[in-house]
């Protein structure tokens, strides 16, 4: 897709004016055509269109020289400043409208809003970024797909940049990765089985440039890894253990920042079985890894100067002959023998070994793991937030100041002494349910106990990784949950190493 900066409206096409309420149009008025702008100001003068938040009003303008439809925006009362998410908003409802209007090319006049980024590149990032999200669909198993795509968009102002090619495939870019995020765990778990993640692992990274090394069960029963292999035994479809490598810091070969991805094809809780209702939402249990592997394109693609290594334990929970079982005794690649209280408490099982192999075997300094762990997350946080559980506070901030980009946001947990206890067992070193009271925190800390003394940091995305309340930028469905805040979180990583 292609976007512009432009004095003037092009082409004969639509135009979008977004405004707040007491928007003084003479601010704009040097890039509208003088015979539209009258027509506009008599319209306004006579009209009850007060630029609410949301109303939109698409007017047509025609005269002998001119046949234009202008749609108005209203962005509600003035605010001091607009932030990323109501650009992105703004940048959605646009899509949506030329969509509606079946109109490829767009005028979009945004010389009043430009100031709200920090700079007009970012403007443009954003935008490309979003028309891009907003192009997704999940159609691959439709006889109709869906044709609708927006060429050009012109954003009317007087500013313009040098690199406006490069901002350009930079902001589209990271809507794509974001799109192969929700592509990956949209797929049904019939197609996306652990060895497909693998070999979407490795596709991705010849496209953006990152090594990637896949191992099969007999490797990863070499490595030890007894607690992944564990949960992947009851199921026909063979685990397959992902390292992803982006090099980007020569100089300290051995600050090594881990991303740790939780990557269940599938989780029907195992003989611990889920109920029948919202069990075919677990094909979204990879979400975390989806999230790592796009992320690893976004970090490559940009050439973020840090070493960043992910790890995906892939697998799927099965029932079988082979499964393991509620009250089995099972060990650790780290040596910690683990209570099975419940077969779908699997997540943590996987992960711990991931982290301990990306500890022992890819020398990883920090730790940064990302899952669909608990339901209890869903029950705390809903949809809004995803839930944190850290040892350290940079992380944390990091985290933190990565929102305002990302526009996702988190809550971090406590993370006592007292929850860690939870996991504590009477016949083993720990147990993998430490109950149903603050099941956020102990799986957390379950994993905790596996990462040194690393700083790290535990992102539950369980509530997050899918919608059924679809965004104007979002469709039902996965939604690409924390691809953005990965990769501005490693992006500031890079900058205070
Ligand atoms: N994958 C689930 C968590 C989940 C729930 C993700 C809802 C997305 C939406 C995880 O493996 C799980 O089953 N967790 C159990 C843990 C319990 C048995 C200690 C849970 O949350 O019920
Ligand atoms: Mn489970
Ligand atoms: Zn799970």
């Amino acid at each position: 897709m292609k976007i512009q900066l432009n004095e003037k409206i092009q082409g004969d096409y639509l135009v979008a004016i977004p405004a707040w309420e007491d928007f003084d149009l003479n601010d704009i008025k040097k890039f509208i055509p003088a015979t539209i702008f009258k027509m506009l100001e008599t319209w306004l003068a006579k009209s009850k269109f007060d630029w609410k938040a949301n109303v939109v009003e698409k007017i047509n303008f025609n005269n002998a020289k001119e046949d234009r439809d202008i749609v108005l925006i209203g962005l509600g009362p003035k605010k001091e400043a607009y932030n990323y998410t109501d650009l992105q908003n703004l940048f959605a409802s646009i899509y949506g409208l030329s969509k509606k209007e079946k109109t490829k090319e767009i005028n979009i006049v945004a010389d009043h809003l430009l100031s709200f980024c920090e700079s007009t590149e970012e403007f443009v990032k954003l935008a490309a970024q979003t028309f891009e999200e907003c192009s997704y669909e999940f159609d691959t198993y439709k006889e109709k797909k869906n044709e609708y795509q927006l060429k050009k968009a012109v954003l009317i102002t007087k500013e313009s940049i040098e690199s406006l090619l490069e901002t350009v495939e930079a902001g589209t870019v990271f809507g794509e990765v974001v799109n192969l995020a929700k592509q990956l765990v949209n797929e049904p778990a019939n197609e996306m089985t652990p060895r497909k993640i693998a070999e979407m692992a490795q596709k991705t990274g010849n496209a953006y440039d990152f090594e990637v090394k896949v191992y099969d069960e007999k490797k990863i029963s070499s490595f030890g890894m007894e607690a992944f292999i564990n949960v992947a035994k009851g199921s026909d479809n063979q685990p397959r253990l992902i390292a992803m490598y982006h090099k980007g810091d020569a100089e300290n070969p051995h600050n090594i920042l881990g991303l740790i991805g939780k990557g269940l094809s599938f989780d029907t809780g195992g003989y611990n079985l889920k109920p029948g209702e919202g069990m075919g939402n677990m094909k979204n249990d990879m979400a975390g890894s989806a999230a790592v592997i796009a992320a690893m394109a976004a970090i490559s693609k940009a050439k973020l100067p840090i070493n960043v290594t992910a790890v995906v334990a892939a697998c799927e929970n099965m029932i079988s002959g082979r499964a393991y079982r509620p009250g089995d005794i099972i060990n650790t690649m780290a040596g910690k023998t683990v209570e099975i209280i419940s077969t779908d408490a699997e997540g943590r099982l996987t992960l711990a070994d991931a982290i301990h192999f990306a500890i022992k075997h890819e020398r990883v300094t920090k730790i940064v793991d990302i899952a669909t762990l608990t339901g209890a997350a869903v029950v705390a946080l809903g949809g809004f937030r995803a839930a944190v559980i850290s040892n350290d506070d940079a992380l944390c901030q990091a985290l933190t100041d990565s929102e305002k980009y990302s526009t996702e946001k988190y809550w971090r947990l406590p993370a006592d002494e007292e929850y860690a206890k939870l996991n504590k067992s009477d016949v083993a070193d720990l147990k993998n349910s430490g109950g149903r009271w603050a099941g956020t925190i102990s799986a957390g800390l379950f994993l905790g106990e596996f990462v040194q003394d690393r700083p790290w940091m535990h992102l539950d995305i369980a509530g997050t990784a899918m919608t059924d309340k679809p965004k104007a930028w979002q469709q039902k469905g996965a939604t690409g949950f924390a691809v953005k805040s990965l990769y501005y979180l490693v992006k500031k990583l890079s900058e205070t190493n």
